[in-house]
């Protein structure tokens, strides 16, 4: 066995992180990152750095969780998903499964853009799911500040009255208002081991599979697509397509901005 291969073994062990769900070449960026932050040449010594210290298995976990999201990340597909839910709402209500959700962002960001679109509360309904607790309690609270690099108000200015639907925290911060977070509810899920969901017209699972070891993409695409009803529609990240298999229960709605249809059972 590796240094390498020791040193995920102790994560695996001592943390709640199944490094084994991750692309190797991944947690090797994200280790290394941590050993020049540390000082450590060699993975032998940063493994005996981690099994001293609390404090670096805490700082390890937090660089390995990947919640990276914004509002309305990617704009061009927001525009497009305007038109999915005003179709979906015309004579019925909408069921949205925001699957790997991080802190939030992208099922607020759902439901904003249901309100803007002028759709009646109570068509709406999103479920927001995350393997990750710590994710959801900040997803549930609702509070955003800007940092450095990421301004919020500069994502919410995707819609013309982003006030609307946040209330101002001092100088940086945001609330989500109570008006949209009614629309949506978290729950802890896990997209590869847990059971799919049923009856979904529309599912977002975005930049969660660019993560994840190359065994685990399909398990988690056959959870997904299990989950949206014959019709209904699924939104990948930008930079990831469906493999074959799932492929072709789907057809491209707009596959430039990875927004696919679920075909309807024969
Ligand atoms: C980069 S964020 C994507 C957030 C959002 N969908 C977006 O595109 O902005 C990836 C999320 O996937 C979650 N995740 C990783 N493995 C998962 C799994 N097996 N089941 C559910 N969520 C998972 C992580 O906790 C993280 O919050």
């Amino acid at each position: 066995m590796s240094d390498f291969e020791r040193l995920l073994g102790f994560v695996e062990s001592e943390t709640d992180f199944a490094t084994s769900y991750y692309d190797d070449s991944y947690l090797d960026r994200r280790v290394s990152a941590r050993m020049r932050r540390r000082d450590a040449d060699s993975y032998a010594e940063y493994l005996s750095i981690l099994e001293d210290e609390e404090s670096e298995r805490a700082e390890l976990l937090d660089t390995l969780s990947v919640n990276v999201t914004q509002f309305f990340r990617d704009q061009k597909v927001w525009t497009a998903l305007r038109d999915v839910l005003v179709d979906e709402t015309d004579d019925g209500s909408v069921a949205v499964w925001s699957a790997a959700c991080a802190d939030g962002r992208e099922p607020y960001s759902i439901a904003m853009l249901a309100l803007d679109a002028g759709i009646p509360p109570r068509k709406v309904d999103i479920l927001a799911t995350d393997i990750d607790e710590d994710a959801l309690d900040r997803a549930r609270n609702g509070r955003y500040e800007s940092t450095r690099t990421a301004d919020i108000r500069d994502q919410l200015d995707f819609l013309d009255n982003p006030l609307e639907y946040v209330d101002r925290q001092g100088d940086r911060g945001f609330e989500v208002a109570d008006h949209v977070k009614d629309l949506v509810t978290f729950e802890r899920h896990d997209l590869i081991t847990d059971d799919p969901k049923s009856g979904f017209d529309l599912v977002c699972c975005r930049n969660v599979c660019i993560y994840i070891d190359k065994q685990y993409k399909r398990p988690i695409l056959d959870t997904v697509s299990a989950s949206i009803r014959p019709g209904g529609h699924l939104v990948l990240g930008q930079t990831e397509t469906l493999p074959s298999g799932v492929k072709e229960g789907f057809e491209a709605a707009d596959p430039r901005i990875r927004i696919y249809r679920r075909q309807p059972v024969e």
